[in-house]
């Protein structure tokens, strides 16, 4: 599958289930004053998920280019870039873990064709850092529910399943994030995803951004619920075709 293809497929299928696909935003933030470039298709819709109307409704899908530097260490690996495209679909207040996750799953089988034995995950354990929020448990059952059994479900704490705020203040919330088993473990067997071994690949972040930090690092519930998800364009076809880098 070419990159073409990928987006293409990705866009159709979240506008069949009622997204509107909306265009990249520049790499300069427009919205969002806390970073100096676009490091996530979130940005651009920052005045969206705290609680203004978008033009173009609730559910949105997007390719979004991507200038990442807080990864510049990772940069270099098999799977990190500095600029990256993004694919994300959006609820803003709307949608909520159930559609997701299941949503997420089904694209990666069905339409994409990966082998769900090859898939795991990692879910928000809890994490002494932000006490009030609690393990997922309810991103937990969705997984099972899927066919994701135990011991490829792993909880984990804010360095790996929080998400953001980028800058000092903003929206953030707990994730789930999928990886594919490659097969291939470079330094030793023994690793879970979210650990540089090379066997697992992140391949997609759900994002449930229903909190906002704030300047004084409090984390506030924002008025409303949001999903927010990304896969990496050059990561998902460097999968697809069964290369072991985005560089190929
Ligand atoms: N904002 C999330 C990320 O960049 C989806 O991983």
């Amino acid at each position: 599958m070419t990159a073409k293809e990928l987006r293409q497929k990705y866009l159709s299928y979240f506008e069949n289930k009622g997204h509107k696909i909306i265009p990249s935003a520049s790499l300069v933030p427009e919205h969002d004053p806390t970073v100096l470039f676009t490091t996530a298709g979130m940005h651009p819709l920052v005045p969206y998920l705290l609680g203004q109307d978008h033009p173009q409704g609730k559910r949105l899908t997007n390719v979004q280019k991507c200038l990442r530097t807080d990864d510049i260490e990772d940069v270099g690996d098999n799977w990190h870039n500095t600029f990256f495209e993004m694919l994300g679909n959006w609820s803003l207040g709307e949608y909520w873990k159930e559609e997701a996750i299941t949503w997420s799953f089904e694209f990666l089988t069905k339409e994409l064709g990966l082998d769900p034995n090859r898939i795991s995950v990692t879910v928000f354990g809890g994490d002494p850092e932000i006490d009030s929020v609690g393990v997922d448990e309810e991103s937990v059952v969705i997984w099972k529910k899927l066919g994701i059994p135990d011991e490829r479900i792993y909880q984990l704490g804010k360095a790996d399943n929080w998400w953001g705020p980028v800058g000092d203040s903003g929206p953030c919330g707990p994730d789930t994030e999928m990886f594919y088993d490659t097969g291939k473990a470079e330094h030793g067997q023994v690793c879970r995803p979210g650990e540089s071994c090379g066997k697992y690949t992140e391949i997609w972040n759900d994002v449930f951004m229903e909190y906002n930090r704030n300047k004084d690092g409090k984390y506030e519930k924002l008025a409303q619920r949001n999903v927010d998800t990304g896969m990496g364009v050059e990561r998902m076809v460097g999968v697809l075709q069964g290369r072991d880098n985005v560089y190929d």
